[in-house]
C-alpha cells in the first residue's frame, strides 16, 4: 500500500531530519510508527501526505509512484495532523460540509457523507454542537471523521492520543482497530511504544531519521520473547522435567534451582504451549509456566540509545 525508499530531508540545519528512511506498510495494516521526540515522524508523515517536499527519495502509494505528485498524494490520503486548529463559531456539520466541499463533495452529497463519517467514528447527535466547545476526545474523533470524508486509501495519524486521558485514549484505539477491521489501512505515529504495541499489526521504529527496526508485531515480539527464558515451576519429578526439556530441540539451555526451571526456548507461542502439554502428559505437576514478555519497551530504548552512542564515537 505504501512504500518509501531512501527518503532524505534536511531543514536549514547541519544534520538530516530524514536520513535515508525506508518504510513499508501493507494493505489493511494498522502500522505504528514509533520514535523519540525529534526522530523525524512528523516530517515523514507530512512528506507522505504531500504537505512537505522531500530532498530525495521515492514514494509509492497503492502501486502508483507519487513522489512528485502532491495532488495525487492528497487525494489518496486522509491526514489527522498533530495539532487541531481553532474553529470558532463553526458547528460540527458546518465544519464537515466545509471540508467535504474542499474535496469536491458539495451540497446534499456533502451532508450525506458528513453523516456517514460521523457514524464511522461513533459521533452521533453532535451535528449542531460548536466545534470549539467539544472535548478534546470528541475533537479528535471529528478530526478523524474529516480525514475519512474522501474515502482515502490510507489514513495517516500523527500522535493522535497526545492530550487525551487514558480512557479516551483507549476508546480512540478501539475506534482505529474497528476501522482497520473494516478494511482501512492506517499509519499512526507515537513516541509511546506501549500505546501502539497492543493495537498495531506492524511497527516501525525510527531514530534520527532512519528506520532501525520494522516488521510484523508478532514476529518482532517472538524474536524478543525468545531471548527470555520460559520459567517453569514443578511440584514433582524435577529431574524428569529437566530430561524432557533437554530432549526438546527447541530448548537451547536450561538452568535449575530446586523446583524452578528456566528454559531458553526458540519456538513459537504454539510450540511453547506444546511444551507445556508434554510436561503435563508426562505426569509432571506444573504450577507455573510463563515466558517474560513485554520487553518491547526495552528493545525500543536499546535501539534508540545504541544509535545515539554510535553518533558520539
Ligand atoms: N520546520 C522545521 N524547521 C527546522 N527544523 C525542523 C522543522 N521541523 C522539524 N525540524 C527538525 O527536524 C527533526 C525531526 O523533527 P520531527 O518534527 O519530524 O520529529 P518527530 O519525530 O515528529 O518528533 P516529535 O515526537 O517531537 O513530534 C528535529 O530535529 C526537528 O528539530
Ligand atoms: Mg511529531
Amino acid at each position: 500500500m505504501l512504500r518509501i525508499e531512501k527518503l532524505y530531508k534536511k531543514y536549514n540545519r547541519k544534520e538530516n531530519a530524514l536520513d535515508g528512511l525506508d518504510l513499508l506498510v501493507d494493505k489493511g495494516e494498522l502500522y505504528g510508527f514509533v520514535g523519540p521526540n525529534g526522530a523525524g515522524k512528523t516530517t515523514t508523515l507530512r512528506i507522505i501526505t504531500g504537505l512537505l517536499k522531500a530532498d530525495s527519495g521515492e514514494i509509492w502509494l497503492d502501486g502508483q509512484r507519487t513522489t512528485k505528485d502532491m495532488k495525487l498524494q492528497k487525494s489518496m490520503i486522509g491526514y489527522v495532523p498533530d495539532f487541531f486548529g481553532m474553529y470558532e463559531n463553526l458547528t460540527v456539520m458546518e465544519y464537515l460540509e466545509f471540508f467535504a466541499a474542499s474535496y469536491g463533495i458539495y451540497q446534499k452529497a456533502g451532508t450525506v457523507r458528513s453523516y456517514e463519517v460521523l457514524e464511522l467514528v461513533n459521533l452521533r447527535g453532535v451535528e449542531d454542537v460548536f466545534v470549539d466547545e467539544m472535548s478534546r476526545g470528541m475533537q479528535q474523533r471529528l478530526c478523524l471523521a474529516r480525514a475519512l470524508l474522501n474515502r482515502p486509501r490510507l489514513l495517516v495519524l500523527d500522535e493522535p492520543s497526545s492530550g487525551l486521558d487514558p480512557r479516551t485514549r483507549k476508546e480512540f484505539q478501539l475506534l482505529l482497530q474497528q476501522l482497520q477491521k473494516e478494511g482501512y489501512t492506517i499509519l499512526i505515529s507515537s513516541h509511546i511504544l506501549s500505546e501502539l504495541s497492543d493495537m498495531c499489526t506492524s511497527i516501525g521504529i525510527i531514530n534520527q531519521g532512519k528506520m532501525v527496526l520494522q516488521g510484523k508485531i508478532d514476529h518482532i515480539m517472538l524474536s524478543i520473547d525468545s531471548s527470555n527464558p520460559v520459567r517453569i515451576t514443578v511440584l514433582n519429578k524435577v529431574e524428569q522435567a529437566v530430561r524432557l526439556l533437554r530432549a526438546n530441540p527447541l530448548v537451547d539451555r536450561i538452568s535449575v534451582e530446586e523446583n524452578k526451571i528456566a528454559a531458553w526456548f526458540s519456538g513459537s507461542r504454539e510450540e511453547e504451549a506444546a511444551l507445556l502439554r508434554n510436561l503435563v502428559e508426562a505426569g509432571i505437576l506444573v504450577s507455573a509456566f510463563a515466558r517474560e514478555q513485554n520487553s518491547l519497551e526495552s528493545l525500543f530504548f536499546h535501539l534508540t540509545d545504541a544509535a545515539k552512542e554510535g553518533e558520539n564515537v
